[in-house]
């Protein structure tokens, strides 16, 4: 019965609040060489709690980089629904490690928060939805077939994901993919999220000099590489906020009147944008609004710069070189390497002769529309509506899930894009957080979306 799985979980509480920190306490960033045991360490963690539960075939297979960890359940026989359910159990790097309060691998709760990095992004969620399974086996209302996926990689591109994904057509068949990667958009604003950017992550190195200088002998004679890259960088965007790189807009798909009336009706306000992120003031394509710029408009961002002298102190130097990290967002019907050609481009025809230059793309993620008109968005929109007594907001987000493309491409399986995780959860930052009370409510949820598919 519904309510003996939901009494399960709540006598759990306690229970699942430690085995998550368990599996918190495992610094699995998968963009860090020195992690990569800890990688291991995640996946072995992850197999093992699937098993735990009750999971068959669960295993841990290779990729051409971390492990995928797969399993299935098919005691609701052949002629039910399958569920995939996607997660991810590698997290972001730490830095900067001095501004966060606790150690970010030993989960500390503070309020009705639990700190830890992971936690909102996203293995709160991946455990969200395996207590959810746990609590329905138990209680018997588990009616459809599960295939678990959890990759290693989604933080750095789920590169060998799509590889292995058209490695094993068969093996992931299903109805459609719980992918709870997606978060919420408030804590009391049940949502389903419709769509994700893409992204092209490069890196730009421009070479001055063969070594640093003194900046007195050559300062006025030699273009500075770290000023030529900045000019290089500035030129990308104009004064409208719009990006210059050429046909970049091109092949944008053009927001219909119905979608910019859907985006006016969601809730975020400018003034919730400024106290989130602690800015003065907002910024951006003038002509949309910031839901239309984060959800449906591709941007171009520097997320890191490197060059010179930065230490304490001063020191006269004129530097060899400068790199910056750039990254774009991108939207439907925007390819990853063409923009990446685009922005090649660019610099061929702006980069001055005085320095050379280097890029190299590090990884792309498609842009993605996901149906809503299917089996699993229903029940779970059903479910939102019982949890929190009103309907859900659909809304289309700005973050990347490479997973989402490479199901839809590779399997022809749509994903239903939710989660528990909040905004204001600095996911990527500092301190990251998990709302708790909201990802209880998450748990039941899901249990209700279970028992929803099941009738
Ligand atoms: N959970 C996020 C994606 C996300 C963020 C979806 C916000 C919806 C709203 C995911 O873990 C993530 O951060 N992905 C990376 C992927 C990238 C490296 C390809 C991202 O978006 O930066
Ligand atoms: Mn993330």
């Amino acid at each position: 019965m519904l309510t003996t799985a939901l009494e399960y979980a709540h006598q759990n509480k306690e229970n699942f609040l430690a085995q998550l920190k368990e599996i918190l306490a495992i610094p699995s960033i998968s963009t860090l060489n020195e992690n990569n045991q800890d990688m291991q360490r995640g996946a072995e963690w992850v197999a093992a709690k699937l098993r735990s539960i009750g999971m068959e075939k669960v295993q841990i297979m290779p990729t051409g980089g971390h492990p995928v960890v797969y399993g299935e359940w098919n005691g609701a026989g052949k002629n039910a629904m399958t569920m995939m359910i996607y997660g991810h159990y590698d997290v972001q790097p730490v830095d900067p490690i001095e501004l966060w309060t606790s150690d970010p691998f030993k989960a500390e709760v503070r309020g009705e928060n639990l700190y830890a990095r992971g936690s909102s992004d996203m293995k709160a969620q991946v455990m969200a939805s395996i207590y959810a399974v746990e609590s329905a086996l138990r209680a018997g209302i588990l009616k459809v077939n599960l295939k678990w996926l959890i990759e290693g990689e989604e933080e750095i591109g789920s590169e060998h994901l799509g590889e292995f994904i058209k490695n094993h057509k068969d093996m992931l068949k299903a109805d459609f993919c719980l992918n709870p990667d997606a978060g919420m958009i408030g804590p009391d604003k049940p949502s389903i999220t419709t769509g994700l950017r893409g992204l092209m992550y490069s890196e730009l190195r421009v070479y001055g000099p063969s070594k640093d200088l003194h900046s007195g002998l050559f300062g006025g004679t030699i273009h500075n590489p770290a000023q030529a890259l900045i000019e290089l960088v500035a030129g990308m965007h104009d004064k409208n906020g719009k990006v210059t790189l050429p046909g970049f807009y091109d092949k944008v798909r053009k927001l219909s009147k119905k979608e910019r009336e859907e985006f006016k009706r969601l809730p975020t306000t400018n003034k919730e944008l400024l106290s989130m992120t602690g800015v003065p003031a907002l910024w951006g394509e003038p002509q949309f609004i910031p839901a239309e710029r984060v959800g449906a408009r591709p941007t171009l961002e520097i997320n890191g710069l490197l060059s010179g002298f930065t230490g304490q102190g001063s020191k006269t130097v004129l530097p060899a070189w400068a790199m910056a990290k750039i990254s774009c967002r991108l939207v439907p019907d925007q390819d990853p390497d063409e923009v990446f050609k685009q922005l090649k481009a660019y610099l061929k025809k702006n980069a001055p002769k005085t320095i050379k230059w280097e890029l190299t793309s590090l990884h792309n993620a498609g842009a993605a529309l996901t149906d809503v008109n299917n089996a699993g968005v229903q029940a779970l929109a059903k479910a939102q509506q019982t949890m929190w007594g009103r309907k859900p907001y659909f809304a289309r987000e700005g973050g990347s899930i490479g997973v989402v493309v490479q199901l839809q491409q590779y399997v022809g399986v749509d994903s239903i894009l939710c989660g528990f995780g909040l905004p204001d959860d600095n996911a990527h930052s500092p301190n990251e957080k998990l709302h708790l009370p909201t990802w209880y409510k998450g748990i039941d949820t899901l249990i209700h979306m279970i028992h929803n598919l099941s009738s």
